[in-house]
């Protein structure tokens, strides 16, 4: 993904690349994305980069506020969509940004999106926008280049991942039988990080066998 970021030769006229990350809750789409928004290259690439949570109430306007107020670093109280828009504008010609809306999930339409998006396609010839979605439908929506689809854990990382809270990493294995048991709650978790981890923070307070 980085590499795509950061590659020269964008297709069609596209001035800011999309890329969509999909996946169910808890699956590890946000900490994929602070891994490529944080990587060092990333870092200096970019004149601006912004990210915004869009799980809750996401709408044009809304979401185009926030964005704007992470840019200026100032609250905004513009109430129009359309010059809310053009102050965006304002802010992004000509700049290099990366825009991460982090899980996207009631975008209606491409229309919709067009609209969203519209102010960032006077940025600088090689921006990026990158979504986190769980939904299908959304991902199929605003995608130009192919999504990419989290999967789970194997069953073997999803055991380090269960041991590494429940055992320190294997070293609080006191009685052997706990292994057998854990590897048996964490087939249960289906290989979804999220659950592994809390499950495992939780037995770490309960080290014998009857609990
Ligand atoms: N590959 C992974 N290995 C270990 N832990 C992970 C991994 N991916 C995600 N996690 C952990 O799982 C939890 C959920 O991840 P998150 O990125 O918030 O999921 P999502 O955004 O898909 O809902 C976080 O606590 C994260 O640290
Ligand atoms: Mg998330």
């Amino acid at each position: 993904m980085v590499s795509i970021l950061l590659s020269d030769n964008l297709t069609g006229q596209d001035v800011t690349r999309v890329i969509v990350i999909v996946g169910v809750p808890g699956i590890g789409k946000s900490t994929l994305a602070q891994l490529m928004y944080s990587d060092s290259r990333v870092q200096g690439y970019f004149d601006l980069k912004v990210w915004v949570c869009a799980s809750t109430d996401l709408n044009i306007y809304t979401v185009t506020k926030t964005i704007l107020e992470a840019v200026t670093k100032l609250p905004c109280d513009i109430e129009d969509l359309n010059l809310l828009q053009l102050r965006l504008k304002e802010e992004v010609t000509g700049k290099r940004v990366l825009l991460l809306l982090d899980d996207v999930w009631n975008i209606e339409d491409r229309i919709e999106w067009e609209v969203l998006r519209s102010p960032f396609q006077f940025c600088q010839q090689g921006s990026g926008i990158v979504v986190t979605t769980q939904s299908e439908h959304v991902a199929g929506t605003i995608r130009t280049l192919p999504a990419y689809h989290l999967n789970p854990l194997p069953c073997e990382d999803s055991w380090i991942l269960l041991s590494k809270y429940a055992f320190d990493g294997g070293s609080l294995i006191t009685d052997p039988g706990l292994e057998v048991i854990g590897r048996e709650i964490v087939n249960k978790c289906r290989g979804i990080p999220l659950a592994i981890k809390s499950l495992g923070i939780l037995l770490r307070t309960k080290p014998d066998r009857e609990e």
